[in-house]
């Protein structure tokens, strides 16, 4: 079976989603791989790269005529689809539920297609979750993007000229990008605080050594791996929590989202006129209305002396380690869901139900071909 590997055409987009070195894997499980000419460019990987490995370099045409698998990281467009032939195996994030007219189009080619973004959340998943691999990343970078804009250092640092006191930083939202910010602030000596409205993230930024902010819970049930969506009265009660920490912070990284939802706003242009002159907001969350009411994507937003960056959880910006680390999870992916070198179309088991959107050019919904 031949596993094509297509340069992304997205706008910003850095990452290509097989690396040489994963290549190198799946061709020694006896896959064919070929790779369309400069798809690694932006993330450090030559064409000799890939060729040295043993997989073949081709123009773009050529990879989807030849390929039985056509392997991206963001959604199959318009241009991919002129080129996609009936019966070829489609992989990519599709962002299914929010695409319905892209589904129908790429089912309209008689393909078949997998979402990695339609990934469950259950443990044997986890090496395939793309969402988290690239959601660490970007918690790390949203930290080093965050010292960068800041005008203080993060350590504490005694020095014969007067002693520099660490810097604070607060983090909304503990999954997984949080996490990495609280521990990746904590590495470079910040002072650093957590919330989030599911209380069993109190232990994990514990364990991390940062402080747990607890905005008393009122009945609400929070407990499991997705976020419901936040009360009024719990936003209240979560500003009254969270105020103090907020105003004296010197970096906030916001990551909170809700499956499928508008980003809940957790801070207010009220609030954003108490923080300190000088602090900076990283917003994760922009990309889906934002975690500030302020933010922009894309932009930085000045205000009472406040930086605003609304920027995005993919982190092109680490392109190496996110190719790397999204290639790392396909391939558990597609080892998961062939026998040697074929399908094995288990439509009983969990992740292919869940992820295998179209099917021989049929949606499937419910877990079931329509
Ligand atoms: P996410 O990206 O959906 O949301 C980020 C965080 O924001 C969540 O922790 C959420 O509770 C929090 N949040 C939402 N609304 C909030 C509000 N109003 N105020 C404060 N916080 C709010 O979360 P992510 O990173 O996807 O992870 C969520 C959980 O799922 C984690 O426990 C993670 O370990 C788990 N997970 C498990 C996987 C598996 O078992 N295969 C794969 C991916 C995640």
């Amino acid at each position: 079976m031949k596993i094509g590997i297509l340069k992304e055409t997205q706008k910003g987009e850095k990452r290509v989603s097989i690396s040489p070195n994963i290549a190198k894997q799946l061709i020694a499980k006896n896959f064919q791989v070929i790779v369309e000419d400069g798809a690694g460019t932006n993330s450090s990987f030559k064409n000799s790269d890939y060729r040295n490995i043993g997989a073949e370099v081709e123009k773009r045409g050529v990879v989807f005529k030849e390929a039985d698998i056509l392997i991206k990281i963001n959604p199959f467009d318009k241009d991919d689809l002129k080129l996609v032939n009936k019966g070829q195996i489609l992989m990519s994030q599709l962002f299914h539920k929010s695409n319905p007219e892209l589904i129908k189009a790429i089912a309209a080619k008689g393909v078949s297609a997998f979402s990695m973004d339609a990934m469950p959340r259950i443990s044997r998943a986890q090496d395939m979750d793309v969402l988290s691999s690239q959601s660490n990343l970007a918690g790390y970078k949203a930290v080093i993007r965050g010292a960068y804009e800041m005008t203080k250092i993060f350590p504490l640092m005694m020095t014969a000229a007067g002693t520099i006191t660490p810097a604070r930083v607060l983090v909304y939202g503990v999954g997984v990008a949080g996490l990495q910010a609280i521990a990746t602030a904590k590495r470079l000596g910040a002072i650093v605080e957590a919330t989030d409205i599911r209380l069993e993230t109190k232990e994990q930024t514990e364990s991390l050594g940062a402080k747990f902010i607890t905005v008393e819970a009122n009945g609400e049930n929070n407990e499991g791996v997705y976020a419901k969506a936040a009360s009024e009265e719990y936003a209240k009660r979560q500003k009254e929590a969270v105020n103090k920490s907020l105003f004296q912070a010197d970096l906030v990284i916001t990551t909170a989202m809700v499956p499928g939802r508008k980003s809940p706003i957790l801070i207010t242009e009220e609030q954003v006129k108490q923080m300190k002159n000088g602090a900076v907001i990283i917003d994760l969350a922009a990309d889906q209305g934002g975690n500030c009411e302020l933010s922009k994507m894309y932009k930085t937003v000045i205000k009472n002396g406040v930086k605003i960056i609304g920027t995005t959880i993919s982190p092109e910006s680490v392109s190496t380690n996110a190719s790397e680390l999204f290639a790392k999870n396909m391939y558990n992916f597609i080892l998961h869901l062939t026998d040697g070198n074929t399908f094995k179309w288990d439509l009983d088991e969990e992740i292919t139900d869940k992820t295998l959107i179209i099917q021989d050019g049929i949606i499937r919904q419910n877990g079931k071909t329509k």
